[in-house]
């Protein structure tokens, strides 16, 4: 059984991978309109992600003896200036996600619920492979800077960019 602190603190996450799901989706949305169909790509399948982050939480909730709370959506930004900035936008996101993920694994702590502790801990290693994604996808973006040519081949790359080769990219 959930304590209320452990099922609020649950359902705030679900809320913030409803909004990853939204944000992200709203950004591949504007590439897509933009042709950078290898950044649309890439967005519309992290938004699918953050959905099945999202349903994971819902069921856990549910199963635990709590009730999953499906939040109202918050509609993002249509408007990007650049490849550059949705991909900065993913990454200081996915940072702000790794914070709240670990607030709520300090709550099940103070709250000795070790049951969620261990549910919560798929979550903090799938932050960690999100971030070390997102930092890679910047590093390139910086190789390419402003030059066009770059930029389609960039686009055109993405696809094959997955969390295992950032990883095997960054030594992890
Ligand atoms: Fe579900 Fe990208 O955090």
């Amino acid at each position: 059984m959930l304590s209320k602190k452990v099922e609020e603190a649950l359902n705030n996450q679900v809320a913030v991978e409803a909004e990853s799901s939204q944000f992200y989706l709203a950004m591949a949305s504007w590439a897509e309109n933009q042709g950078f169909n290898g950044t649309a790509s890439f967005m519309y399948r992290h938004s699918d992600e953050e959905r099945q982050h999202m349903l994971k939480l819902v069921k856990f909730i549910n199963e635990r003896g709590g009730k999953a709370v499906v939040p109202a959506l918050k509609k993002p930004s249509a408007n990007y200036k650049s490849v550059h900035q949705v991909f900065e936008n993913l990454l200081n996101h996915e940072i702000d996600v790794t914070n709240q993920i670990n607030e709520v694994v300090h709550i099940c702590l103070q709250e000795k619920d070790y049951t969620t502790h261990n549910f919560m801990q798929w979550y903090v290693s799938e932050q960690i492979e999100e971030e070390a994604l997102a930092r890679n996808v910047m590093d390139r973006l910086k190789l390419v800077g402003k030059d066009n040519s770059g930029l389609y081949m960039f686009d055109r790359d993405i696809l094959s960019m997955t969390a295992d080769s950032a990883q095997e990219t960054a030594g992890a």
